[in-house]
């Protein structure tokens, strides 16, 4: 088995998930702690040294050798940081986060080697970094672990934050054994970031063979964007009642204004070129069979190159909203749970991505990627970076994302000789 694949298959069954098919790894349960082990130990088996951060995630450093004078940290000013998720969204794929942090291990393994042959010089630090809860499949934002190291995310809100159990990340972090007043913007992490590059499943049908027959492509692409997009949470209000002896007239019920939300957004996105709108979780409370539900909370992700486009979608989907639940005596109101405009990778380094992947793939293309990241969140404050790796189903948050071992192994080495060129 090649090297990725190797890494990837020890951590293949973890937080598998019987019934949604897939696996479910949300931020800090079992599954990804798991993960975070595996990943401790490979890092420590590379003779990294991996410190937990203030925000729930994981560095891996390969320091320079010590000279006299220089404390770690002013080493460590400026490193090459790369690196990956290891949460994921509930019946997920394997690749879209792991692969990134397996193909770093790899690249960094492979750099290890070039040291000793004499063919690489290093002039910087590395570290492997792992954001916490880039899914925000367990507290609602997206890239939280990054949004909070940026300071684009308030502590106090993010710490407020709580799971569908009603546990906050403030407890969660605790009970990772984490100080949560260490959450929130960190200075010294952020100094420690010269570039950033993360190596990333492709999303989307982007890199997929178009047809069985067709000549194979590239297997790997540097990205050149983010899709803007943002978290709503829509709420429904009606009045909860008893499924027998209420007459239909008299009922104020918001899964059926909520029903004909769904339908809206579909019908409001279509009618914007390039917007993608989505309801993918629909929650009635309390939730009962024989019960007419007294509030129906409604996720909504929107996307849209240009952020007023989709400011503009959000506030419409929240007036027909509005209209809607009037009529079925209900009320609506939206919450914004995260944002983020469309992102335009630093084109120096997406030039120099380019040329270091002439060796390994000469045709690598620039893509745009409709997935939102951490190199997203970090590009607004360093110059960040992303390799994508062919998937050839073309899906994925979902079981069929794949990616051949082969293609995987392409993608390390591409990453190995990008990091090289930038030590
Ligand atoms: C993350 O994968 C997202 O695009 O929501
Ligand atoms: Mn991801
Ligand atoms: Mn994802």
């Amino acid at each position: 088995m090649s090297g990725v694949a190797g890494l990837l298959a020890a951590i293949a069954d973890v937080g598998r998930d019987p019934r949604r098919g897939g696996v479910t790894r949300p931020v800090f349960s079992p599954a990804e702690r798991t993960l975070r082990e595996w990943f401790t130990a490979e890092a420590a088996a590379r003779g990294l040294s991996v410190e937990p951060d203030g925000n729930g995630g994981l560095w891996a450093w390969w320091d320079l050798p010590p000279r006299a004078g220089r404390t770690t940290a002013q080493a460590r000013r400026g490193a090459l940081v790369t690196g990956s998720h290891l949460d994921s969204v509930p019946g997920g794929g394997r690749f879209d986060g792991p692969l990134g942090v397996a193909s770093a291990l790899a690249a960094v393994s492979d750099l290890q080697a070039r040291e000793a042959a004499g063919q690489l010089t290093r002039n910087r630090a590395l570290a492997i970094l792992v954001p916490a809860e880039e899914e925000g499949s367990r507290f609602g934002v997206a890239c939280l672990g990054s949004r909070l190291m940026t300071g684009d995310l308030d502590p106090a809100r993010a710490l407020a934050l709580t799971d569908a159990d009603g546990t906050t990340f403030a407890e969660a972090l605790h009970a990772a054994g984490l100080d949560p007043a260490r959450a929130g913007r960190d200075p010294a992490a952020l100094d420690s970031i010269g570039d950033f590059v993360e190596l990333h499943v492709e999303q989307g049908r982007n890199l997929a063979p178009l047809a069985e027959d067709a000549a194979p492509g590239p297997a790997v692409a540097v990205g050149s964007s983010i899709l803007g997009h943002g978290r709503w949470r829509l709420s429904l209000h009606g009045q909860g009642n008893h499924a027998g002896t209420t007459l239909m007239e008299d009922r104020a019920d918001p899964m059926v204004a909520a029903a004909q939300v769904v339908l809206a957004v579909r019908k409001a996105a279509g009618q914007v070129p390039d917007a993608r709108a989505t309801v993918g979780r629909l929650e009635p409370v309390p939730g009962g069979t024989n019960v007419i539900a007294s509030r129906v909370d409604l996720w909504l992700d929107v996307r849209h190159p240009e952020d007023h486009v989709t400011a503009e979608l959000v506030q419409r989907i929240h007036g027909q909203a509005q209209k809607t639940a009037a009529f079925e005596g209900c009320t609506a109101s939206l919450t914004e749970e995260s944002s983020t405009g469309t992102v335009q990778f630093d084109p120096v380094l997406a030039g120099m991505l380019t040329e270091s992947l002439r060796r390994t793939v000469p045709d690598a293309p620039l893509l745009a990627t409709g997935a939102g990241h951490d190199a997203g969140v970090l590009a607004r404050h360093k110059p960040a970076g992303m390799l994508f790796v062919r998937n050839p189903t073309g899906i994925s948050h979902a079981p069929e994302e794949h990616v051949e071992d082969d293609d995987a192994d392409t993608g390390a080495a591409a990453l190995a000789d990008a990091l090289a060129d930038l030590l």
